[in-house]
């Protein structure tokens, strides 16, 4: 009967686990956007300079590699994405 018991809660865990760890990091990821768009975005100009605009998330794409070109070493592809990804999780349409 213990067995049972210690077998079934450690399934419940591990479907607990699998439910919520891409939500979990999914978060991470848009706060780690938001924390690498915050430094590496308000540079050259304020960041209210993208915080006006509204673009999908591929226009962001092509805007934000259009910056990284500006400062070579600056934003890496994996952090361009993430900011992207910031950005258009902003966007109000
Ligand atoms: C090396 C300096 C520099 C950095 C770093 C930089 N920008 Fe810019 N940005 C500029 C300049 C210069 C302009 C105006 C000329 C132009 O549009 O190319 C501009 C214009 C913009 C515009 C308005 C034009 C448009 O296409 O909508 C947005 C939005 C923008 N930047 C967003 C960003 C974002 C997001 C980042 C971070 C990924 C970033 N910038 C990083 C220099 C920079």
């Amino acid at each position: 009967m213990r067995y049972e018991k210690i077998i079934l809660s450690s399934i419940s865990m591990y479907v607990f686990l699998l439910i919520t760890a891409p939500i979990v990091l999914q978060a991470e990821d848009a706060l780690e956007g938001k924390v690498i768009f915050e430094s590496k975005c308000g540079q050259c100009h304020d960041i209210s300079r993208s915080l006006s605009k509204t673009k999908n998330l591929e226009e962001w794409k092509v805007t934000v590699q259009r910056m990284a070109k500006k400062k070579q070493g600056l934003i890496n592809k994996a952090e361009e994405a993430k900011i992207a990804e910031y950005l258009n999780s902003l966007n109000k349409k």
